[in-house]
């Protein structure tokens, strides 16, 4: 009998978008089991904690019965392994993306032979969201809510209030008077 495909998709998901869970459905539909890897990522120096990532993400992903969301701080190649997986799987949404990505798949192979990397491009409808637009946006009033889900949205203005006080919204520039 074939042994069981475990995925692993890491990143960062601060916060988890619509382009991550399209992405996440569709390893989930290819692979047995699909281990959602957030990153502390401390050089990114995250909106969210890793805590509340963790719990965004589950809130996201709660109609998908053969994933798990966990938080890690290792190195992904051995966190990979700790986990029992074989593959990495990362979105391609643009040929932007293509060059690191392919920097970090071949630093992955350096660093460990036996795990291999799978890409996977979202719906065209998400190929040009990310975490750091989606914050910009929801900062300064924009509406996100087609790009992430109703919790997220609420988070994020949650977290604005906390660091940035009550009034976030920007205010139009005055006409220069003379
Ligand atoms: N839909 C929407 N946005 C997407 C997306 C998708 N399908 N796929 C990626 N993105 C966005 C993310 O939101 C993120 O945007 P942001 O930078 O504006 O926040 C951006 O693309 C980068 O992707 P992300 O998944 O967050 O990856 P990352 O570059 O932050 O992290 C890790 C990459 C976590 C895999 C890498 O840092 C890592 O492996 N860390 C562990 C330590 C390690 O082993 N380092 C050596 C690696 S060789």
């Amino acid at each position: 009998m074939k042994s069981p495909c475990t995925a692993l998709y890491p990143g960062t998901f601060d916060p988890i978008t619509h382009g991550h869970t399209d992405l996440v459905s569709r390893a989930a539909r290819v692979f047995d089991h699909v281990i959602v890897a957030i990153a502390e990522s401390p050089h990114k120096t995250p909106f969210f904690s890793l805590e509340k990532r963790i719990e965004l993400a589950a809130s996201q992903l709660s109609d998908l019965d053969n994933i798990e969301i966990v938080g890690f701080s290792n190195l992904l190649v051995d966190f990979v392994q700790e986990k029992g997986a074989r593959v990495i799987v990362r979105g391609l949404r643009a040929v932007s993306d293509f060059e690191y990505e392919f920097q970090l798949a071949s630093m992955n192979r350096n660093l460990c032979e036996e795990v291999e990397t799978m890409f996977l491009t979202p719906d065209e409808r998400y190929g040009f969201i990310s975490s750091t637009l989606v914050r910009e946006v929801a900062r300064l009033g924009g509406d996100v809510a087609q790009f992430v889900g109703p919790e997220i949205e609420q988070a994020l203005q949650e977290q604005f209030r906390l660091t940035d006080g009550p009034n976030i919204a920007p205010v139009g520039i005055e006409p220069h008077s003379k």
